[in-house]
Parts: C-alpha cells; sequence; structure tokens
C-alpha cells in the first residue's frame, strides 16, 4: 500500500520538520553547512532555545500541518544549557512517541537525537538517515489535516 502511494507520486517530497535547540544542534547544523556537508532540503529546522522547549502539542501540529516526520535534537545529555531540559524531552518524547505509534503514526516518523555543536558530520549524517527512512515509510496521512494539503 506504502509503496503503491510513493510509486504514483513520483514528485513527492517528504516534508521533515527538525527542532533544533540553539545550543548545541542548531550550531551543529550551522558546523555542517560552513563544512559542507550536505543534508536534504526536505528538512525545515526550527530553532528552539531548548528542546524541553518543544511542546507535544508542536509536533501534533507539524503533522496535521503535512509533515511527514519530525525529528527533535538536543545537547548531550547533561550538556544542556539549561541544565535538565533534554531529561525532559527525553521522557517526555518517550511517552508521545509510544502514543502516536499506538494510534498508527509509525515509530520512524519521530526521533530524538543529541546532536553537539562540534558534531556537523553527525547532523549530517542523522538527517540525511532519517530522510531515507521517512521516504522509506510514504507519505504520512494519518495526522493530517486536508485543509493543509495544497
Ligand atoms: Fe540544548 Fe537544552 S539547551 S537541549
Amino acid at each position: 500500500m506504502q509503496i503503491e502511494k510513493t510509486a504514483q507520486n513520483k514528485e513527492w517530497k517528504p516534508m521533515i520538520v527538525a527542532f533544533c535547540c540553539n545550543w548545541c544542534s542548531y550550531a551543529g547544523a550551522d558546523l555542517a553547512g560552513s563544512s559542507r556537508l550536505s543534508y536534504p532540503a526536505d528538512v525545515k529546522i526550527i530553532r528552539v532555545p531548548c528542546s524541553c522547549r518543544v511542546n507535544p502539542m508542536f509536533i501534533l501540529r507539524a503533522f496535521e500541518r503535512g509533515a511527514d516526520g519530525v525529528i527533535i535534537c538536543g545537547c548531550h545529555p547533561g550538556d544542556c544549557h539549561y541544565t535538565t531540559g533534554n531529561y525532559y524531552t527525553r521522557r517526555r518524547m518517550a511517552l508521545l512517541f509510544s502514543m502516536l505509534d499506538f494510534i498508527g503514526v509509525e515509530n520512524g516518523r519521530t526521533r530524538v537525537e543529541w546532536v553537539s555543536a562540534a558534531e556537523g558530520a553527525k547532523f549530517s549524517a542523522t538527517m540525511n538517515e532519517f530522510t531515507a527512512k521517512i521516504r522509506s515509510l510514504g507519505q504520512n496521512v494519518r495526522l493530517g489535516d486536508l485543509r493543509c494539503r495544497n
């Protein structure tokens, strides 16, 4: 079923939302750019002060608005600029992702990754890998609001 869907629409490109914390992951994305490490243009980065700023509603809203995958990137555990922000993220997202899985949004469509400011290569590799995963899963139709589609 998924294969048919992607094969029918050869022009389909996934829309991936990446929430990146300002202090590590966004700087990692910057480093990837300045090191000329490529990652797909399908990834739309949203800079947030800390990964724990990402309210679970942001993720539900992203899926509703047509995102095919959502990734949250933050500082490594113990390195959060706000001391414990990413611990909250880790627990909160574990719950949200299992709830999303329960309602039919595959686990592969969501991910939390720790990327430091010095890990431009990891940022690029993570985005390439995540985009490939979303491409294999196909378009997300589970939570999409049809009014938000073109
Ligand atoms: Fe980066 Fe909190 S500041 S995860």
